[in-house]
């Protein structure tokens, strides 16, 4: 059986832990992994992409393997052939493939008929590669991240339920901030047991940003969002990240974001190109991490806790 990444739920904790250290191996040495060599990674691409596309085809790349870049006019998919057959087809061809789309719904088909790994570039209601370079941020900043807490101010989006997902399992307290209409709602989340006490959800933002050691924020109008782009600005202006969030966190707190920003809109100008950031890190950060992330899934990983 093939082992995907849809959600993120699919790794254990220690799974996740030795994922992160391994991240840090491959900074250090990028070209050390031969783990693609020969090998094929197909990256599908539905919606637009800076960070994911460039970190995924230089990291299959630096691991010696070859990116198969697909836009959506590029496969017969977009002319209704279907995913079952896509997946197939694929599957013949490619150690792993990765999809950017709006249905999550579709990625799972995808995965359902895969005899090679699934990886989950972003949907609309999961971003799981994102929260390992952002882990992974926080561990070279902090150290062991149990006990940590983080807070997620904005949309109660992709990216804020892949940080609940991934933060919980990792032992940090994620406190979502978002307006009612917008909140991240609890059983939308594929919470382990045992993670469930680290996820609190919040209306007030001072209230979840109360000590953080991390505060985060994703923008306000998400790809497929656009017809709600007024309403959403309306209401989750109070939700801004700046300055004055920032003085009731922890004081040795960062500030991430997973990009791209709207300076002025979801974080201050100010935060995102000041001192207390590591968002330019973090995007860094995304080759490495996801490196680790196709070296456990193509299965020539060694990793342990
Ligand atoms: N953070 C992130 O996924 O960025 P892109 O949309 O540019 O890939
Ligand atoms: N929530 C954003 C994330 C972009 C990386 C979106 O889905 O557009």
């Amino acid at each position: 059986m093939a082992r995907h990444f849809l959600t993120g739920n699919e790794l254990s904790a220690p799974e996740l832990e030795a994922l992160l250290a391994r991240a840090v191996q491959l900074k250090d040495d990028p070209l050390s992994s031969r783990a693609l060599a020969g090998k094929s990674v197909a990256l599908v691409f539905q919606r637009p992409s800076t960070r994911t596309r460039v970190s995924f085809e230089v990291g299959v790349h630096e691991l010696g393997g070859l990116p198969v870049v697909l836009r959506p006019d590029e496969l017969q998919l977009s002319r209704g052939e279907s995913p079952k057959d896509t997946s197939l087809v694929l599957s013949r061809h490619v150690a792993a493939m990765g999809l950017r789309t709006g249905s999550h719904a579709l990625v799972e088909e995808l995965a359902a008929h895969a005899s090679v790994p699934v990886f989950n570039m972003l949907t609309a209601e999961h971003h799981p590669c994102q929260p390992l370079a952002d882990l992974m941020t926080m561990r070279e900043r902090f150290g062991p991240l149990a006990g940590l807490k983080l807070a997620y101010v904005g949309d109660g989006n992709n990216v804020a339920r892949s940080l609940a997902v991934l933060g919980t399992m990792a032992g940090v307290d994620v406190a979502v901030a978002s307006p009612a209409p917008y909140a991240l709602e609890r059983d939308s989340v594929p919470l382990s047991p045992e993670a469930t006490g680290r996820l609190t959800l919040h209306e007030d933002p001072r209230e979840a940003a109360a000590g953080a050691h991390v505060l985060y924020t994703d923008v306000w109008v998400s790809m497929g969002d656009e017809e709600t782009a007024a309403e959403r600005r309306e209401l989750l202006a109070p939700y801004r990240v700046d300055e004055a969030l920032l003085e009731v966190a922890d004081p040795d707190a960062i500030v991430l974001h997973c990009l791209p920003a709207h300076p002025g809109e979801e974080i201050s100008e100010e935060l995102l190109y000041g001192e207390r950031q590591r968002i330019w890190d973090e995007a860094e950060n995304r080759r490495h991490a996801q490196k680790a992330l196709l070296e456990l899934l193509v299965g020539t990983a060694t990793l342990s806790p």
